[in-house]
């Protein structure tokens, strides 16, 4: 994996300085803050699984927390938001991900266990930058007047939609990879972790 952009190096060096000085709260997002729980830097070193705690994250909120060095998102999706995948459908040039990014279990339509919370690995899939979420629709986004919320990587351009489904025509070649996860309750994912033991 490799850093393309000094913008994009900044902020993967933040969410590394915060994880490794905090110890706690290894959040870094351009939306409001929601605090998780992580194990101890030894733990992550050895690519242990991340347990979150996303009790507080409320609708349409988005929130990082680091795993095995990669920076992972978990956003809960609004109903307008997970309607969007619809019109994104014929857009995407993978759009049941036949390609395998993800595990059986989110090869859906949302690609996620619980439909309104995405999971996903926040790395472009063409030469590792850190995707920047664009939330708002329309103008306002600053990508496309008819833009229907997702992320847009500063690189080279790759836009994804919510379901982090890469656009056709794009230089990113696959969807953004879901990671292994399983939850624990209603509130609480591992990340790294699923039934079948896999990661
Ligand atoms: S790294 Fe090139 S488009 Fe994302």
């Amino acid at each position: 994996m490799s850093c393309h952009e000094e913008v994009d190096c900044g902020r993967r060096n933040l969410l590394v300085a915060t994880a490794a000085v905090g110890g706690v709260a290894g959040v870094v997002t351009a939306v409001p803050f929601v605090a998780s729980m992580l194990p101890s830097e030894r733990a992550k070193s050895a690519g242990a699984p991340v347990e979150v705690d996303i009790s507080k994250l409320a609708s349409g909120q988005m929130l990082t927390v680091e795993w095995r060095g990669k920076p992972v998102w978990i956003i809960n999706r609004t109903p307008e938001m997970l309607a969007s995948l619809k019109k994104t459908d014929g857009k995407v040039s993978d759009p049941k991900s036949e390609k395998g990014m993800q595990p059986a279990y989110c090869k859906n339509e949302t690609r996620s266990i619980k439909p309104e919370i995405l999971v996903a690995v926040g790395i472009c899939t063409h030469l590792g930058c850190s995707p920047s979420e664009k939330f708002k629709t329309g103008a306002e986004s600053g990508v496309a007047a008819d833009w229907p919320g997702g992320f847009f990587c500063p690189c080279h351009g790759s836009t994804f939609d919510l379901a982090g489904r890469v656009y056709k025509s794009m230089p990113a070649p696959d969807n953004l990879e879901i990671p292994p996860h399983m939850y624990l309750g209603d509130a609480k994912i591992v990340i790294g972790e699923d039934k079948d033991k896999k990661a």
